[in-house]
């Protein structure tokens, strides 16, 4: 099958779990297109598609949102996986409604969104950045799970395959 992976990353950790979710994909013997939401100007040769984004203030990045919207008539007719990379459940960081995040639900109904831990370094931040962070209590560190992800596109790569 071709499967298109695309995903938001402000600070390169996303863009990192988008990569081996694409690998792993095409380990199973899938084609993968890896782009970034705002590169895809069509989803015609796609039989499949996994978005995701990192979360800034409870909410998927503009570009993940917007390719999100702009494809929903298609992505209502395919299949649809979509991942966010935030710090939500990581100790210490409040835990959040996943229904806030991006606009997965209303627009592309039916849509599971997996929450992946993400990686917090203060000195990739803007002092902005580092201010809003700590007011949200997120901690730092690198939380990204690899065993989670890998086994998260073995699961898909499943699912296509039972289809
Ligand atoms: C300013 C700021 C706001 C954030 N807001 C949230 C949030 O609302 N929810 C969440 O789960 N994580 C939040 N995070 C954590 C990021 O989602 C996490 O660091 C993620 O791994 C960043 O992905 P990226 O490296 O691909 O940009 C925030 C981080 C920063 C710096």
């Amino acid at each position: 099958m071709h499967i298109l992976v695309t995903a938001s990353s402000k600070h390169g950790s996303t863009e990192a779990v988008a990569n081996a979710i694409a690998l792993r994909l095409r380990e199973a013997g899938h084609a993968v297109d890896r782009r970034a939401p705002e590169d895809v100007a069509t989803l015609d040769g796609f039989d499949a598609v996994v978005c995701g984004s990192a979360v800034y203030i409870l909410q998927w990045m503009k570009e993940a949102r917007e390719f999100i919207e702009r494809f929903s008539a298609e992505l209502s007719q395919m299949p649809v996986w979509a991942f966010s990379v935030g710090m939500s459940g990581v100790p210490k960081h409040a835990p959040q409604d996943p229904s806030r995040i991006g606009p997965l639900s209303t627009h592309v109904p039916g849509t599971q969104t997996r929450f992946f831990a993400g990686r917090y370094d203060p000195a990739l931040l803007t002092l902005r950045e580092r201010s809003v962070a700590r007011l949200a209590g997120v901690v730092e560190g690198d939380f990204r799970d690899w065993d989670a992800v890998g086994a998260w596109a073995d699961s898909i790569a499943g699912e296509l395959a039972a289809r």
